[in-house]
């Protein structure tokens, strides 16, 4: 008995619509990480920068995932004309220097893909293990990234910054 069965087909499909939208998320994480990585000014927005821009790749990597997972369960990787945005919360800040903005957003981006992925492991669980297994790890890497930015906002809030 296995997801790949010809009568698995629903459950197969549900679980491609769950990888599906977490492989969005993940572009769309790329795509505000390049930009914020970026546009900040400032002495303070160098660490900043410096993490999310070894982030893009960490990112780039899970979506990368996510799509060959599609794959292997017969689906298919959807293209560009699929896409539809949803990260309000890490469009530019109106002053390049307010890091407070892209700390913020970062954690919403990664918390939002926290909850996704529980959901994913959630339902793969006794029904699909490899897909389980994966997600578990990615997930392991968005929460060790939204502690390591809560950790800096509350430097921020400590300074009176935030
Ligand atoms: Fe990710």
């Amino acid at each position: 008995m296995s997801i790949l069965d010809d009568d698995k087909r629903s459950e197969r499909e549900e679980v491609i619509g769950l990888l599906t939208k977490a492989y969005w998320m993940e572009i769309e994480t790329v795509m505000s990480y390049i930009s914020n990585s970026i546009n900040p000014d400032g002495v303070r927005a160098q660490e900043i920068i410096e993490s999310l821009q070894e982030d893009i790749q960490e990112e780039l990597g899970h979506a990368q995932q996510f799509g060959s997972r599609i794959k292997e369960l017969y689906g298919v990787v959807p293209g560009s004309l699929d896409f539809s945005a949803e990260q309000s919360y890490l469009q530019p800040p109106d002053e390049q220097t307010d890091i407070v903005h892209v700390i913020k957003g970062v954690i919403e981006a990664e918390t939002g893909a926290i909850d996704h992925y529980n959901k994913i492991i959630e339902f793969t669980d006794g029904v699909d293990p490899v897909t389980q297994d994966m997600v578990i790890t990615i997930l392991h890497d968005e929460e060790g990234h939204r502690r390591l930015f809560e950790g800096f906002l509350r430097e921020y809030e400590k300074e009176g910054l935030a």
